[in-house]
């Protein structure tokens, strides 16, 4: 990026981390989730080290929080209500460490002994909600502010007497003065409650515990706040008068103290001796974190003792002292460089996002699939886009959105080819059934791309880890294999004999194809790689037929006279008229015929599937979102499939139930976009 290039795009995220401040900060509304904040951030602290010519203390990045609203009195706060800066991984904590260290001229020293022995962290949740500071005057609450910008803030107090887990007095002894800082927070579980209730009343719901703790403690109305049922955690001092509790010498003790005037404080804490500690604790309290009651983002690592905290001071906005260790984001931004086009094994062109190397979710991604045409246009995804990528478990990352504010007008739509960018071969539009949308193919019956992706789907499904991509490419280069049928009768001489094989490598292959043959129908039948058969609709074909003969026969609608009989295929519940012409046009092609023939010639032996009891949940799918309370994820699942029903990953018309749990995902969105039946974590119960 050159200089010029540098400071536009610089204008457009300051204008834009702007608009995000004022939506989040003064509004309650985001309209994009923190990680995709942070990641315009980020990116434009990237530039402006590149280029610090451009920096500027009064530009949106260097501001705490928001300004207050108009409708409450503003409060002046006594002492600063500070930000906190964010570490996004192992390495930049340690930068923090050497930083804090260097400034503390504790590196020339030996671990132990003299000043160095004195120094340990402090690590504790950070919480996700809303930060307030508590005033105490005699021990009696006399005043409570939201952070604002940080100087002036909004005086909430008749709102915050309403949450029990503040104290209106202090336990004895007290201090004169006191002022506490902490997080008004909403349990999953209240949320979960409050959206409902919402949705029944046709309200907007809220999209996470934050904004509905925020949003709560900011009408005008303290009964409407009461009603909300939210929760306090206090986690620092900001000042206190000599007299009653001693005064501190560490965070610790300040957390030791607010426990005993009567404050809740979170029990999840830790002094640390070495940075070391504290990343494991960072990592213990990622693995409860999904299941910890309240919403939170990452961990608050503290330098401990004050007398250290004094020497290193604040820089900006925030104390040189803390650093928030946020945990990786399934969301990112990133700017779009092109879009490739991927041939799958069936012919379909899938279009694929192309960018500079980005971190989401503990990994570094390059690609996002962007599933077809359709998608594009609905995105309005233009080339040089900033967009929103989501990574969740091992799949591959999706974008989810463009950000049309930080557009230049440079941006180039994108065409499909009219050929395949594989084979060269023509391209067809087919309809996608379900999806209501239309994908492209390649109909080259020999696409070599589509070859290469048939054999890797085959050799997976059946289970054949040896046979990676690579290898499966060398043999077929090599003529070992022509089709997938093939691979059952390799010798362990043929492969040997090849460059980079020894006879280990090659005893491994054999070994494993020998042990693979054997293949359940509904596996066989999604090996087959039929257009619009996919796992569970294989599951489905395999579970109402038993053998492959039914389910050809099936496919195969019978004449009798001049009239075509319905086949049974077509009955079945779940299999559209989409499916069961695919499978026709399958099964009707001698080559897939004589294809099935050789593989069985060679060994495959297709087991036949037990037919499917009929449960109390038969013929209905489920898609399950957000985080259940009383069950996993996987539990629930294992529960519908024992009772006869289906479970989904996606929402789409032929899903009977979205089973929503806290914080539901975007299946909750699409649920009511399609008029699918929500059912809460309890109605669910009820049908088990
Ligand atoms: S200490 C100097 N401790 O995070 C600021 N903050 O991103 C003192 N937060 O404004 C903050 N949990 O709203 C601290 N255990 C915790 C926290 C915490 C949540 C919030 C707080 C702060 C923001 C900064």
């Amino acid at each position: 990026m050159n200089k010029d290039d540098a400071e536009k795009r610089i204008g457009k995220l300051r204008r834009e981390i702007a608009c995000l401040r004022e939506e989040y900060h003064v509004y309650d509304k985001p309209s994009v989730s923190d990680a995709v904040f942070d990641s315009l951030n980020r990116e434009l602290k990237n530039i402006l080290r590149k280029y610090p010519e451009f920096a500027d203390s009064n530009a949106p990045e260097n501001r705490v929080a928001g300004r207050p609203l108009e409708k409450f009195a503003k409060v002046h706060h006594k002492n600063k209500m500070l930000s906190l800066n964010d570490v996004f991984s192992e390495e930049e904590l340690r930068d923090w460490e050497k930083r804090v260290k260097k400034l503390l001229n504790l590196e020339a020293l030996p671990p132990l002994g003299g000043k160095a022995s004195k120094f340990d962290y402090f690590c504790e949740v950070k919480f996700d909600g809303l930060a307030v500071s508590l005033i105490y005057s005699k021990g009696r609450l006399v005043k409570g502010a939201t952070r604002g910008d940080g100087l002036i803030g909004e005086d909430i107090t008749e709102n915050l007497k309403t949450i029990h887990s503040i104290p209106l007095v202090l336990m004895l002894p007290y201090p004169e003065y006191l002022e506490v800082r902490g997080e008004v927070v909403m349990s999953k579980a209240t949320l979960a409650k409050l959206n409902k209730k919402n949705k029944r009343e046709n309200k907007a719901l809220f999209a996470n515990t934050r904004n509905a703790a925020a949003g709560s403690m900011r009408q005008l109305d303290p009964k409407l706040a009461a009603e909300r049922h939210l929760d306090f955690f206090a986690y620092d001092i900001a000042e206190i008068s000599n007299g009653g509790q001693v005064a501190p010498k560490s965070h610790s003790e300040k957390h030791i103290i607010l426990r005993k005037l009567g404050f809740q404080v979170d029990k999840n804490e830790v002094v640390c001796k070495s940075l070391d500690e504290v990343l494991s604790f960072i990592r213990k309290f990622e693995k409860i974190r999904p299941s910890f009651s309240y919403g939170t983002d990452g961990v608050v690592v503290s330098v401990n003792s004050l007398e250290f905290q004094n020497m290193l001071g604040v820089a900006g906005k925030a104390p040189r002292f803390m650093a928030a260790f946020k945990y990786p984001a399934e969301r990112a931004t990133t700017v779009i460089k092109e879009v490739k086009i991927n041939v799958g094994r069936t012919g379909v062109l899938t279009p694929l996002a192309v960018f500079e190397p980005t971190a989401v979710a503990g990994s570094t991604v390059s690609k996002a699939t962007l599933h077809n045409m359709d998608q594009i246009t609905r995105l309005d995804l233009r080339v040089g886009d900033t967009v929103v990528i989501e990574k969740a478990g091992d799949v591959i990352p999706k974008v989810v959105e463009v950000l049309p504010r930080l557009r230049t007008g440079k941006e180039k739509k994108f065409k499909m080819p009219k050929i395949c960018p594989s084979c060269g071969g023509k391209i067809e539009k087919k309809n996608l059934g379900t999806a209501a949308s239309v994908a492209h193919y390649c109909v080259n019956q020999k696409c070599f791309a589509k070859d290469e992706r048939y054999l890797e789907h085959f050799v997976s499904v059946f289970g054949i880890y040896e046979l990676g991509p690579k290898i499966l490419r060398r043999f077929k280069d090599e003529g070992l294999i022509t089709d997938a049928a093939d691979i059952f009768t390799l010798e362990k001489e043929d492969i040997e004999l090849l460059e980079h094989f020894g006879k280990k490598s090659a005893e491994n292959i054999i070994n494993e194809i020998k042990s693979k043959k054997k293949i359940p129908l509904d596996k066989f039948l999604w090996a087959l790689g039929i257009v619009h058969v996919g796992e569970e609709t294989a599951r489905d074909l395999a579970a109402h037929f038993g053998t492959l003969e039914k389910v050809i026969i099936s496919a195969i609608p019978a004449r009798i006279s001049a009239r075509m009989v319905l086949a049974e295929i077509d009955s079945l519940e779940n299999i559209g008229p989409v499916v069961s012409k695919s499978l026709h046009d399958f099964f009707q092609n001698k080559n897939n015929l004589d294809f099935i023939k050789k593989l069985e010639k060679n060994g495959v032996v297709i087991e036949k599937a037990n037919k499917r009891e009929r449960g109390k949940l038969t013929g209905r799918t489920f898609v399950l979102t957000g985080t259940l309370e009383n069950m996993s994820r996987e539990i629930a699942k294992e529960k519908i499939l024992a009772l006869g029903g289906k479970v989904s990953g996606s929402v789409s018309a032929y899903t009977s139930y979205v089973v929503a749990g806290a914080e539901p995902g975007s299946k909750l969105k699409n649920a009511r976009k399609l008029g699918v039946k929500v059912l809460t974590e309890e109605e669910f119960f009820k049908m088990l």
